[in-house]
């Protein structure tokens, strides 16, 4: 394969987000390799996903040490296709990578002890093969752990020039609050929180992102389709080689249930009305809100990612749609 050359237009769709109140922007679609980069999957097919998001101002890459499978193989082939071109942008790139779940065995490879995120940092910088990540995070909440030891070792990481901020991902708004009272007392703000927000999973609308907003802090969201649920795709059945259907893929298929598809089936019917796909429609539903800095989709196929890049045609909504929404989530 031939060295990899971004598209010099790179810039001209592609709408940047303030994170909270920090320096740094990122792109309103950011794309994340916890499925569909692993050691099970193919490398011809996900190179070319790397490629077009950032032909197409997708600065943003998300990752954790465990991505794959196999643990760890996420960051891997992040590291070939690097190599194999896009690494030649580093300054145009935000990486990310996270330690909190299980990643080796033994009692120092889970949860949230400075010993595992010191070594997990390291062992994701030998893998992609770079010297610092964008923002390194923190990715559950650990209960066993004093949230200072935790958030001790991410201002520390930063101090060392391994990371250039920090995030806190799955903390509540309780767990969230002592957290950011840890890193301001280090200096170390932290720049974003990674949580859970689709139309199907609302979890963060009370209390949370009122949280992050007043705290100056950026708020990304992860699985914005709901891991694929938020499209066409379910509306007959669970078709082959759909997460759903992979033993490999996290979406179990007692999740696809009647009731929700009986919502997607009205939502789908509203995205059309709108002259948008479903996905589109899920995508610009979360970010009409300005406190969403970005969402973190994740593709199994260029088409996928093309789909979902057209949601920033249309972020507008009428109070009638919303209402309209509102009444089929319920
Ligand atoms: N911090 C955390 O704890 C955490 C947890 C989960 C995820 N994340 C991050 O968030 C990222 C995204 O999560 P996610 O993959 O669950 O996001 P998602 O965007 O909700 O789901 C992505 C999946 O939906 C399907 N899909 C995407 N676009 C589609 C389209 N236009 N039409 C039809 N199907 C489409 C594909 O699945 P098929 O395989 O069925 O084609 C794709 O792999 C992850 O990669 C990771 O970076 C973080």
């Amino acid at each position: 394969m031939e060295m990899y050359k971004a598209n010099d237009n790179r810039y001209a769709d592609m709408v940047y987000r303030r994170c909270g109140r920090s320096g740094l922007l990122l792109p309103a679609i950011s794309l994340g390799l916890w499925h569909n980069f692993g050691s099970v999957d193919v490398f011809s097919n996900f190179i070319q996903i790397a490629h077009v998001a950032f032909d197409k101002g997708i600065t943003h890459f998300d990752l954790a040490n465990n991505y794959g499978p196999v643990y760890g193989s996420a960051e891997e082939n992040f590291g070939r296709i690097l190599k194999k071109g896009l690494g030649q942008y580093r300054d145009e790139l935000v990486i990310s990578t996270k330690a909190g779940y299980d990643m080796w065995p033994g009692p120092y490879g889970n949860w949230g002890s400075r010993k595992y995120l010191m070594a997990s940092l390291d062992q994701s910088l030998k893998r992609m093969g770079l010297e610092y990540v964008d923002i390194f995070y923190s990715h559950r909440p650990d209960p066993q752990t004093p949230v200072e030891e935790t958030m001790g070792a991410l201002a520390d990481i930063v101090r060392q020039g391994k990371a250039l901020y920090v995030g806190i991902s799955n903390y509540n708004a309780e767990q969230t609050e002592k957290a950011l009272a840890v890193l301001r007392e280090h200096r170390v703000p932290c720049l974003i929180h990674q949580a859970r927000y689709s139309m199907l999973d609302r979890w963060t609308e009370p209390d949370l992102l009122p949280l992050l907003e007043q705290e100056g802090v950026g708020m990304i969201a992860f699985s914005p389709l709901a891991q694929g649920m938020l499209t066409d795709k379910y509306l007959n059945g669970i078709p082959e080689n759909s997460r759903a259907a992979k033993s490999t893929g996290h979406l179990q298929r007692e999740q696809v249930t009647e009731e929700k598809i009986s919502k997607i089936r009205q939502l789908n019917d509203l995205a059309k009305q709108r002259g948008q796909t479903l996905a589109e429609m899920a995508l610009a539903w979360l970010l009409k809100d300005g406190r969403v800095t970005s969402v973190l989709v994740g593709a199994s196929s260029v088409a996928q990612l093309t789909d979902n890049l057209k949601a920033l045609q249309n972020t507008a909504f009428l109070k009638e749609e919303l209402q309209t929404i509102e009444s089929i989530l319920q």
